[in-house]
């Protein structure tokens, strides 16, 4: 089955889902967009009122931070694969709850076994802390888990990723200081990815595609 075809089908029982209670909610549920052979993984939290609307993630004012973030260190933002842990928007934008985040959890699973990213950047403390524990690990914090460079399994797929934990860009927009780091994070983003582009010099795909000339 080709990936496009697998996604496909993701898609679609995202699209009809009503696994849990946020499916009585949501306007529009927010599957993820990206190429599916790109090799870099986002995974933010949950829709928030202008994803909902549109059906894309990250659109509203954070999502126009984390592009800028990405464009800023000559990532494009259409080089990555960007989603979040549950599908479809909270009411009022509160956590997802826990029996949300399971529901909607083989979805994502899903995702990352078509996708087969090597890198995966989580944003915020519950992306964090679910990526952690698909590899057995345990997230202490979002100030001492930020910008560490984890290498893990995700053990259901038994897929190798690097794992990069950094703040939520909503975080981030009322708070210069969480600006900053989020700043800092990015630029360790930037060059985990060029060398991995060297260390992946003999496999048949580069990071390449992923770096914007110039
Ligand atoms: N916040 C998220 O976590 N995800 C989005 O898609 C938008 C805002
Ligand atoms: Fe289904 Fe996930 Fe939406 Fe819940 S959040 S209804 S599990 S797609």
């Amino acid at each position: 089955m080709s990936k496009e075809y697998s996604m496909k089908r993701v898609v679609e029982s995202i699209l009809n889902c009503t696994k849990c209670q946020l499916c009585k909610y949501r306007r529009k549920p927010v599957p993820g967009e990206g190429p599916l052979d790109t090799e870099i993984m986002l995974i933010g939290e949950a829709p928030g009122a202008s994803e909902d609307e549109e059906g894309r993630p990250f659109v509203g004012a954070a999502g126009k931070l984390l592009t800028e973030l990405l464009e800023k260190n000559n990532i494009s933002r259409s080089s990555v694969y960007i989603t979040n842990i549950v599908k479809c928007r909270p009411p009022g934008n509160r956590d997802p709850e826990e029996s949300e985040i399971n529901a909607c959890l083989p979805y994502l699973i899903e995702q990352i076994s078509i996708i087969k990213p090597k890198i995966i950047v989580t944003l915020g403390r519950h992306a964090g802390r679910v990526i952690y524990k698909l590899m057995g690990k345990s997230f202490q914090s979002m100030s001492r888990e930020h910008g560490r460079v984890v290498k893990g399994v995700i053990r259901q797929l038994g897929l190798d990723v690097t794992v990069i934990p950094t703040y939520h860009p909503a975080a981030a927009l009322y708070k210069p200081d969480v600006r900053r780091i989020l700043e800092e994070d990015f630029k360790k983003i930037r060059s985990l990815i060029t060398s991995s582009k060297t260390i992946s010099k003999s496999g048949s795909i580069t990071l390449d595609v992923f770096l914007k000339k110039g």
